[in-house]
């Protein structure tokens, strides 16, 4: 029995990495059938696109898929393809364990991290837009079902490998809507794994921990953009780039790959360190459920590792080939009783239902407008229908535009107009056809309140 896997090898150091991946399976009698598949700046060149639709139809039919780096152009050029790869199949959580390995020479030889990253919302949504030709905007997309999928995968994650302890990693003493409700639902689903320990922190505070005394932590959650940075502070911890590796998990689709980029500086000189594609790799067979090959490949890489034989950029002289070999000559024998294949399905995670507005009792009560106006803004109307203007604010600040400025003002401002009862859609229409003409407005912002709670307000979160 083998099982079909899609290997896209990438760009600058993909395929020399990947081949090493694909000489130790096949030394190893490892029962993965490759199906070759294209992605990446050397694809873009060659077939007119970065990731063409028979890549995404080999994942789809195979439903794992070991992916090498591919190139993403910084400021323009096309959108990242692993980017595209996660959206494409809502691979919602990004699984980076960060431990220790043997011969390695770290500051700490103890740590045993897994750090989970939410994988498709934050500002990877990729909202993005120019509000004045001196001001971009990115918005930050949190959901609920978003934030749940990932958090429960977390938890699950932690029970299956018997984690001691889950912690979430957040800025909502600053972003009370968005990291608050990444919180909220943390908090929501650690009820139901009363046997694992849970805590949350600060993400500036939770960096000065990782370097002080990483072992406080064990299993972290964490949104997408802070999940980002903090696993490569992770990758630091146990050695760096070339030794970390990844997965994109979603429901029924996987995609493992390393969490460094493509290397242009070091490609095609065969010194490229395929140690976190292998442990990619690894990753990838016990989320198929052929642990003991997983552990096969693990060990001959450790004992690799003791045994002094390194790549450059971890202080050896051995070369990608040389290293492969040594790993090659390493692995154990597969034992003739290892059971092969999934011993439990791969956890699905349920989705919720969306919610409504109306379903929850939210009425609309208000309007931010942001516009763009080269001097403070003094003649807006006070009163528009039922809508007071009850402030205007600078950069998240409020300003009183008749007074003298205190500080420098951004030419981009927002207006809040607020009533005193429920709005319904004709009093907005209303509204808009009658401030729309004082403004340049860019963006419009309906507000609501939840029935009988008050309105939250950011104006307030400075
Ligand atoms: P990088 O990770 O490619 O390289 C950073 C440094 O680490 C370089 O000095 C490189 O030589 C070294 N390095 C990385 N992997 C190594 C390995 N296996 N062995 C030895 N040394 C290694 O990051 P960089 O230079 O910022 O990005 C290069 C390109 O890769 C960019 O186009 C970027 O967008 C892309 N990228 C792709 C990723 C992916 O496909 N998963 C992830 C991160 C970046």
């Amino acid at each position: 029995m083998s099982y079909r896997v899609t290997l896209i090898r990438g760009d600058g150091i993909g395929p020399e990495i990947t081949e090493s991946v694909v000489e130790v399976f096949a030394a190893g009698d490892i029962p993965i059938e490759w199906e070759e598949a294209h992605a990446g700046l050397a694809c873009l060149e060659k077939f007119g696109t970065p990731l063409p639709e028979a890549t995404l139809e080999s994942i789809r039919r195979n439903r794992v898929a070991l992916k090498g780096p591919t190139t993403t152009p910084i400021g323009t050029g096309h959108r990242s393809i692993n980017v595209a790869i996660r959206k494409a199949f809502d691979l919602f959580a990004n699984v980076r364990p960060a431990r220790s390995l043997p011969g390695v020479p770290t500051r700490y030889n103890d740590v045993d991290l897994i750090l989970v990253r939410e994988n498709i919302e934050d500002t990877y949504a990729g909202v993005e837009h120019w509000q004045t030709p001196d001001i971009a905007q990115s918005l930050r997309l949190i959901s609920r079902p978003g934030s749940l999928a990932v958090i429960q995968y977390a938890f699950e994650l932690a029970r299956r490998l018997g984690r001691r302890k889950v912690t979430c990693v957040h800025k909502a003493n600053i972003h009370k809507a968005t990291d608050g409700l990444f919180l909220a639902c943390f908090r929501e689903v650690a009820q139901q794994y009363p046997e694992l320990e849970t805590d949350d922190i600060l993400i500036d505070n939770a960096c000065m921990q990782l370097v002080v005394r990483p072992e406080r932590f064990d299993v972290m959650i964490l949104p997408n953009l802070f999940g980002d940075i903090v696993s490569d502070l992770c990758a630091g911890l146990v050695g760096g780039l070339g030794v970390a590796p990844g997965g994109n998990i979603g429901n029924g689709y996987a995609v493992f790959e390393a969490v460094h980029g493509s290397a242009p500086d070091i490609a095609g000189k065969g010194i490229a360190n395929p140690t976190a594609i292998l442990l990619s790799a690894v990753q990838m067979l016990h989320h198929m459920g052929l642990h003991h090959d997983a552990e096969r490949v693990e060990t001959a890489l450790r004992y690799t590792l003791v045994s002094g034989i390194k790549t450059r950029d971890l202080g050896g002289n051995a070369s990608t080939r040389e290293f492969t070999k040594a790993i090659i000559s390493n692995l154990p024998p597969r034992a003739p009783d290892a059971a092969q294949g999934a011993t439990e399905p791969p956890y699905q995670v349920a989705m919720p239902t969306p919610r409504s507005p109306e379903s929850e009792g939210w009425q609309t009560v208000g309007v931010d407008l942001f516009f763009h106006s080269p001097e403070p803004p003094r003649n807006l109307p006070a009163q528009v229908g039922a809508l007071r203007l009850r402030a205007i604010s600078n950069r998240g600040v409020p300003i009183d535009p008749h007074a003298p400025p205190e500080r420098y003002l951004l030419n981009w401002y927002r207006a809040r107009y607020l009533a005193e009862a429920p709005l319904s859609e004709g009093d907005l229409q209303a509204f808009l056809q009658a401030i729309t003409p004082h403004l340049q407005w860019t963006t419009i912002q309906r507000l609501y309140q939840k029935e009988g709670q008050p309105l939250y307000s950011e104006l307030q979160a400075e």
